[in-house]
């Protein structure tokens, strides 16, 4: 092999240039620009199927639930709550029951919902809805977003969508652990919404929580 093929096929072959280094930017670019990260409805299914959430109940979990359930009771005790992308339904087993008047749930997920029905009562619902497309019939004093507003392109235009089933003074209450992707949606989020108070959380195996009450603009 003779002149610059002698030194660039071996080294970076072709493929690199066309196909694995524009994928890598479109990555970062969705990265930095504070998109979030949907999966097909399947992945949900198979992940509430395997176990895969169990986990959630664990003691070490719990202190990121308690923060967003003392929120709402502390903020809007006895109001009404839309959690979106509720999965089976734990964070309203954190809740008191007695302190709020109206509880819906919705998930994309057919068996989280499934699950989570077991815990419907006559002011508790669970809906299998895509929270992409759902429009509620009612407004809220609390729309929650737990481990769920990175399940969407985009984080902004869903909370931007949702803010508008909020009755006044209503807050949004989003948790997100922590990691990369999460700084940058925070980031984003950051000059359209004021915080009204944010919690950072550590648990004793390391994992890192950041739940903030957002009040809309
Ligand atoms: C990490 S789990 C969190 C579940 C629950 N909020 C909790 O913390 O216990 C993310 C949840 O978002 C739901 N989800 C993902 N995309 C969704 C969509 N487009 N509409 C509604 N729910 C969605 C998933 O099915 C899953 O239950």
């Amino acid at each position: 092999m003779h002149g610059w093929k002698r030194f660039a096929a071996p080294r970076f072959p072709i493929t690199v240039f066309l196909v694995v280094l524009p994928n890598m930017n479109r990555g970062l670019i969705e990265l930095i620009s504070g998109r979030g990260k949907p999966k097909p409805k399947a992945v949900w299914e198979s992940k509430f199927s395997n176990g895969k959430y169990e986990c959630l109940k664990k003691l070490g979990e719990l202190a990121h639930y308690s923060v967003i359930a003392g929120y709402f009771h502390y903020l809007k005790n006895g109001g009404s709550i839309l959690d979106v992308g509720c999965g089976d339904g734990l964070l309203q087993s954190r809740l008191n029951i007695n302190r709020y008047s109206y509880y819906l749930g919705i998930d994309i997920s057919d068996t989280a919902i499934t699950r989570a029905s077991s815990k419907s009562n006559n002011k508790t619902f669970f809906f299998r809805e895509d929270a992409m497309k759902f429009v509620p019939k009612e407004r809220f004093d609390a729309i929650i977003f737990n481990e769920t507003l990175y399940c969407y392109y985009d984080p902004l235009a869903i909370l931007k969508k949702y803010q508008n089933y909020l009755k006044k003074d209503g807050v949004l209450i989003v948790s997100m652990i922590v990691n990369s992707r999460h700084y940058f949606i925070w980031k984003r989020l950051k000059n359209k919404f004021a915080t009204l108070d944010k919690t950072k959380i550590k648990s004793k195996n390391g994992l890192r929580w950041i739940c903030k009450v957002l009040n809309p603009s």
